[in-house]
């Protein structure tokens, strides 16, 4: 098995030397290997969206180093990971073009970070191909090729914009509660089409949710982040087994004493 993403000795902090000062990130390890889908859960604050950003590149880190499938990618600026990673962000309004239509938006992000060449129209077979892959949402967007984004719902767009996100098979899925805006049942739609295609394309995934029935009952591993830190991973075996209160009850002693009454830390 090779590690797909290393995250080494991490650390950010916001506003530095001002009142506002926040270590967002403490000294983070952490390796995923390759098909790894790793479900991340921590309050408000813990420094989970600061993690994906780190890896995504939305700004310099402090210390650390940030490793993609063998290549140290620590300074590189983001539109220069974008062929290696692929994001979902919890606002359905981000990560599609509105005024494009579905097609084009899935024939931009298939030559994302690609030269253009003459060919730059979308040729028949993309089409079939596109067509293909929408159907497989089983949201009707097969039919709606040329209709713009901005006329879909929430979920629809969600569905597509994980489509985009894998569509070039990223090494790294990042999805930053990406169903924390749907409804209960669309949330649970996206969740499984999310889980279908990270399966399908054997992708290595990083899923932040504040719902910990979909953390536990999603991937193969969880860790739980608190204070800028990762306080504990659960995996395997043990991680099918948890329920929601053994994980409440892991939180409240790996946080301390404390906390042992506030479950509130854990839902938004
Ligand atoms: N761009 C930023 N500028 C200043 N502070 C930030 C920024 N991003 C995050 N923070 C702060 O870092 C801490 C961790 O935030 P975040 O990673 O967004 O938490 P989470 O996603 O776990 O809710 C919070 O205190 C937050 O206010
Ligand atoms: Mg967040």
């Amino acid at each position: 098995m090779s590690a797909m993403l290393e995250i080494k000795n991490l650390s950010k902090t916001f506003n530095k030397g001002t009142i506002n000062e926040k270590i967002a990130l403490d000294h983070i390890n952490l390796t995923l290997n390759e098909g790894d889908f790793v479900t991340v859960i921590g309050g408000n604050g813990a420094g989970k969206s600061t993690m994906l950003n780190a890896v995504a590149g939305v700004w310099p880190v402090d210390e650390g180093a940030i490793i993609v499938d063998g290549n140290n990618i620590t300074g590189l600026p983001d539109f220069k990971r974008a062929t290696l990673i692929g994001r979902v962000f919890q606002d359905p309004m981000l990560g599609s073009a509105p005024d494009m239509q579905i097609i084009e938006n899935l024939a931009l992000a298939a030559r994302r970070g690609k030269r253009r060449t003459l060919k730059w129209g979308v040729t028949k077979k993309e089409k079939e191909d596109y067509k293909e892959q929408l159907k497989i949402l089983d949201l009707g967007l097969e039919d709606r090729l040329t209709q713009k984004v901005g006329l879909l719902s929430g979920g629809q767009r969600q569905a597509l914009t994980l489509l985009m996100a894998s569509i070039q098979k990223p090494k790294l899925l990042l999805l930053d509660e990406h169903t924390a805006a749907l409804d209960p049942k669309t949330a649970k739609k996206v969740l499984d089409i999310t889980k279908m295609i990270v399966e399908r394309d054997h992708l290595t995934a990083l899923m932040v949710t504040h719902n910990m029935k979909d953390a536990i009952q999603t991937g193969n591993r969880l860790i739980m982040m608190y204070n800028g830190h990762i306080m504990f991973e659960v995996s395997g075996e043990e991680k099918k087994n948890l329920t929601v209160d053994q994980l409440m009850k892991m939180f409240s002693q790996a946080a301390g004493e404390e906390f042992a009454d506030d479950q509130s830390l854990l839902n938004k």
